[in-house]
């Protein structure tokens, strides 16, 4: 199985979905997958100008000259696309979604009917099937409904198959080691065996599922825990879990 895991997070490898991904990689890459990986912030993405010069003046290429056209290869040569995004206001980051648009030149713009659905036709022999990944600072699970809602919509859109999701929230957890030793190590061996399973099964365990979304900080203490590191980063004016101070 050949994955290509795309992280459109800003913070790139300071960031949850860096550390959320490469767990699920590491399992991945050990149960046989052969992995590659990019952040959308290293890269020269530009926006879709909507021109639609990749359907009709030069089919399949973007009037564009940036890093997509490489990037695009890539996917048609992926069996899976991770999606791995933080959420940002209730979806994907403006870095995925700029990319998620750059990918139209993978199919055709004539229409086909699927089960009384317009969709598209692939350019390619088969798009990726889209696996989702993301973090967010909320609390509930529920917080990525609209996030999961979209991506399904685009594997639609694209005639592509959704491989599933991994869904993190109250992220910070994830880089609580200090605090939390014994929990975060195993809520990080669940996330290494999601990535196996995900090889190995095609799909991801409810027991690895609960494992990798553990919450070992009740909800209460633990909104009240936040408020006192929020009230620490303010103190001292740096966001104290990417261990760096931020740009002044
Ligand atoms: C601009 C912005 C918007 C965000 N919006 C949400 C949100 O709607 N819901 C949520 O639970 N967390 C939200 N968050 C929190 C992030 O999802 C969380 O900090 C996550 O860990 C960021 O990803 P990273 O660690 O890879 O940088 C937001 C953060 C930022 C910076």
């Amino acid at each position: 199985m050949k994955i290509l895991a795309v992280n459109g997070s800003p913070t790139k490898k300071k960031g949850m979905t860096h550390l959320l991904l490469n767990l699920f990689l590491e399992g991945a890459a050990e149960a046989g997958a052969e992995v590659e990986q990019f952040n959308v912030a290293d890269k020269k993405i530009r926006y879709c100008d909507g021109c639609f010069n990749c359907w009709v003046r030069t089919p399949g290429e973007c009037i564009h000259k940036d890093d997509m056209p490489e990037i695009l290869e890539q996917v048609a040569a992926s069996d899976v696309l991770i999606l791995a995004t933080p959420l940002y206001v209730d979806g994907m980051t403006a870095q995925m979604k700029t990319f998620t648009d750059r990918i139209i030149p993978l199919v055709e713009p004539e229409f086909e009917m699927v089960d009384g659905h317009y969709r598209h036709k692939s350019r390619i022999s088969k798009i990726p099937s889209l696996f989702l990944m993301s973090v967010c600072g909320f609390w509930e699970m529920d917080n990525f409904d609209g996030l999961v809602d979209h991506v399904k919509r685009i594997c639609k859109n694209f005639q592509a198959d959704y491989a599933g999701e991994l869904l993190r929230p109250n992220s910070y957890i994830l880089a609580m080691e200090d605090l939390l030793p014994k929990e975060v190590a195993a809520i990080h061996e669940a996330v290494r065996q999601a990535g196996r399973e995900f090889v190995t099964d095609g799909k991801i365990s409810e027991a690895t599922m609960a494992g990798a979304v553990a919450q070992p900080i009740p909800k209460e203490p633990a909104l009240d825990g936040s408020n006192m590191f929020w009230a620490e980063c303010r103190k001292q004016g740096k966001f104290l879990f990417h261990h760096r101070d931020l740009p002044a």
